[in-house]
């Protein structure tokens, strides 16, 4: 085994001090040292998308990037999603649109929808498709996930869904 190190991580706007070998994912302390497992571990190697945070407000996948490299930065999980009991406008817009099948995929696909309507308000249909298209699905083909994306974002934007 390696030597560990100290690192603190920022989640959620809590902090985490942690003492982990070099090694570990940044998925891996999330859910491990931290106890955050709606943060899911699909694929491990970057292509489900399962495993979807913010890190300071960009999308990223825990999977590919380790703990120490996120030192320093505002870490956002599935379980900083809401403020207390009031859902965040996707979290709504999942549920009222039925984009949730057997759920393993819905933490990494809320914080990829999330951080990118954040972003990018103005974002296109066409692009907004693409963007989801990087997280996978084996459940919902995906349909009732778009819809919801979009009525979250008709929400922001003020208008109906
Ligand atoms: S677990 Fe990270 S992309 Fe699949
Ligand atoms: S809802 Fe089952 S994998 Fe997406």
């Amino acid at each position: 085994m390696s030597e560990r190190v100290e690192v603190t991580l920022s989640i959620n706007g809590r902090d985490y001090p942690l003492r982990l070998e070099p090694r570990r994912t940044l998925l891996d302390a999330i859910r491990d040292e931290c106890g955050l497992t709606g943060t899911h571990m699909g694929c491990e190697h970057g292509v489900c998308g399962a495993c979807t945070v913010l890190l300071d407000g960009q999308p990223i996948r825990a999977c590919l990037m380790f703990a120490v490299q996120a030192e320093g930065a505002a870490i956002r999980t599935i379980e900083g999603l809401a403020a207390g009991d009031a859902l965040n406008p996707v979290q709504r817009a999942f549920i009222a649109h039925h984009g949730v099948q057997c759920g393993f995929c819905t933490p990494g696909f809320l914080m990829l929808a999330t951080g990118v309507l954040a972003r990018d308000p103005d974002i296109s249909d066409d692009e907004l498709r693409e963007v989801l298209s990087s997280n996978l699905c084996r459940c919902t083909g995906y349909q009732n996930i778009v819809t919801a994306v979009r009525a979250a974002l008709a929400e922001l934007r003020g208008g109906a869904a």
